[in-house]
């Protein structure tokens, strides 16, 4: 049976006012682009009309412009989860325009399946093939497509000529069985492939949009003094563990978050001769894994997308059949699943807004309330990894803010599952340490030589017991940012 095919503007008309729509993709990898964008015009339209249009979303994670940007301007958001880094969604969350709920990746997909979030109406996926018989070979971010594709009523599939169909084979694709009847996910070993290179899908739900449109990849920073001296205080300190036999000297699979801390992490890996080749577990495949794959330093990788710049793509596309050998995509369920994440023994490194002298650290909410991107799946990896590693520059904005605080603002990852955080200045390794003898280490390795003496003070002025804290000083940093900008102006009494 031939598949239904539709301009992307009668695509957009399957979709109804109210309507919870699932699309594919993890940050702009994989992302549909065209009916997303055509879905924004009619909800404008809708609204012209004196019509209500609002649509409930279900992503991956971020995603690109097309989707979480133009739906926001279109206003035509009713809720959204999980993680997002568009600057417009990110100003209406925190305009309080529509509802957000945050989770860790790895769980949006069973919850889906569960029903905590009602129903997925449609299917939205970038696809590189699509077959008669209703197999969709997706690009290069997965995310929860499996399962909103077996949800959904309808799948709109944008057939995006700009991926090679030869992409085939480099994804791993199934869904975990649910409770009462889950098994071990199977896999043992961070190239064990699992599933199909393909979503089955009953046609008749499908409906076909082509296309022909690139990426919506943008570059990471430079690496900077700041994250070249935190990539290097990375190496060094694993390559400590390894002598003192923490580590083994095969080394250990790694994670690393995302954004231009983690990418240039990777590349400080990558120079250090004291550090094995290895092979990567992780949720986004940035551009530096790609580099090191290109010179033997990753030997495998595993992860949700390939999140990379387009020169990059060019790079990945020009020598397709070389990253297929090395490369897996899969559903965010397996690339972050917490199972696999403990057995396969990650060490995962994560990027932090804040943390407390304490070591709980906040990765999304600045100053408490205003949120930046979501949780991702740091959660995910932090509380299973063999051994889990926070990292952030001593301050921002030109030192106004010290990441080193009192008490976070926000409490996205506890104390019981944080074991090294590491800064520019230095590692303050937190494993079997009291609250205070952490408090001690942060202030004196990590903390911003002009914050210590403050950090200090705070931590002298607490309260007696196994955690010093002082309540009514707690926020003394945050308040002076909120009161005078500036948190060296925190007055600790
Ligand atoms: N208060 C306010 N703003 C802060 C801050 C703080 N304590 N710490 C950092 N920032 C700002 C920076 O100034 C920068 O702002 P700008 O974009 O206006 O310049 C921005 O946050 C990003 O910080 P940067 O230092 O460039 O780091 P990054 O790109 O590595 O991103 C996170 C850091 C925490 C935002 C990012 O890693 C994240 O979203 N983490 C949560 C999810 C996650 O860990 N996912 C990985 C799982 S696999």
């Amino acid at each position: 049976m031939a598949l239904k095919k539709m301009t992307a503007d009668e695509a957009a008309k399957l979709i109804n006012n109210n309507d919870n729509v699932g699309f594919s993709g993890f940050t702009h990898a994989g992302c549909p682009k065209a009916v997303p964008r055509a879905l924004a015009a009619r909800a404008e339209e809708e609204h012209r009309a004196g019509r209500e249009f609002r649509i409930g979303m279900f992503t991956g994670a971020s995603t690109g412009d097309s989707i979480d940007g133009a739906l926001t301007r279109a206003q035509a958001v009713k809720f959204r989860t999980p993680y997002q880094t568009n600057g417009d969604m990110r100003r209406a969350i925190n305009n309080e325009e529509f509802a957000y709920f945050d989770l860790h990746l790895s769980t949006l997909a069973q919850d889906l399946r569960y029903g905590f979030y009602g129903p997925v109406d449609v299917a939205i996926i970038e696809a590189c093939d699509v077959t008669e018989d209703g197999e969709i070979v997706p690009t290069v971010g997965v995310g929860i497509s499996p399962t909103i594709c077996r949800l959904a009523d309808k799948v709109i599939v944008e057939l995006n000529a700009w991926h090679p169909r030869q992409l085939r084979g480099i994804h791993d694709l199934t869904q975990v069985q649910d409770p009462p009847h889950r098994t071990d996910t199977g896999i043992e070993e961070v190239r064990d492939r699992i599933g199909k290179d393909h979503i089955k899908v009953d046609p008749s739900k499908i409906v076909v949009v082509e296309v022909n449109e690139p990426n919506e990849g943008s570059d990471f920073a430079p690496v900077d003094e700041v994250t070249r001296k935190i990539g290097e205080n990375v190496a060094a300190f694993f390559v400590g563990e390894m002598k003192g036999g923490r580590i083994p000297q095969s080394f250990l699979p790694i994670q690393s978050g995302v954004g231009n801390i983690a990418n240039a992490v990777l590349a400080a890996l990558a120079d250090s001769p004291d550090i094995p080749d290895m092979e990567v577990y992780t949720e986004v495949i940035q551009d530096a894994v790609i580099d090191m794959l290109l010179s033997g330093r990753v030997k495998f990788a595993s992860g949700s997308s390939l999140t990379v710049s387009n020169p990059c793509m060019d790079k990945i596309y020009e020598n397709l059949s070389f990253f297929k050998e090395r490369v897996l995509l899969r559903t965010t369920e397996f690339s972050n699943n917490p199972e696999v994440v403990r057995r396969l023994g990650i060490i995962a490194m994560n990027t932090a807004l804040e943390a407390d002298i304490f070591g709980n650290i906040n990765s999304t909410n600045v100053m408490g309330s205003k949120i930046m991107n979501g949780v991702g799946g740091s959660g995910d990896f932090t509380r299973a990894a063999y051994l889990s590693i926070f990292l952030s520059p001593s301050v921002a904005k030109g030192g106004k803010i010290s990441a080193f605080v009192p008490m976070v603002s926000h409490t996205d990852h506890s104390e019981h599952d944080v074991k090294v955080i590491i800064s520019e200045y230095g590692v303050a390794d937190l494993r079997g340490k009291s609250p205070r003898e952490r408090a001690e280490l942060i202030i004196e390795n990590c903390a911003h030589p002009d914050y210590r003496p403050l950090l200090r003070k705070y931590l002298e002025s607490g309260t007696k017991g196994q955690t010093p804290v002082n309540l009514y000083n707690a926020f003394a940093f945050h308040r002076a940012f909120l009161e005078t900008g500036d948190m060296m102006n925190a007055e600790i009494k």
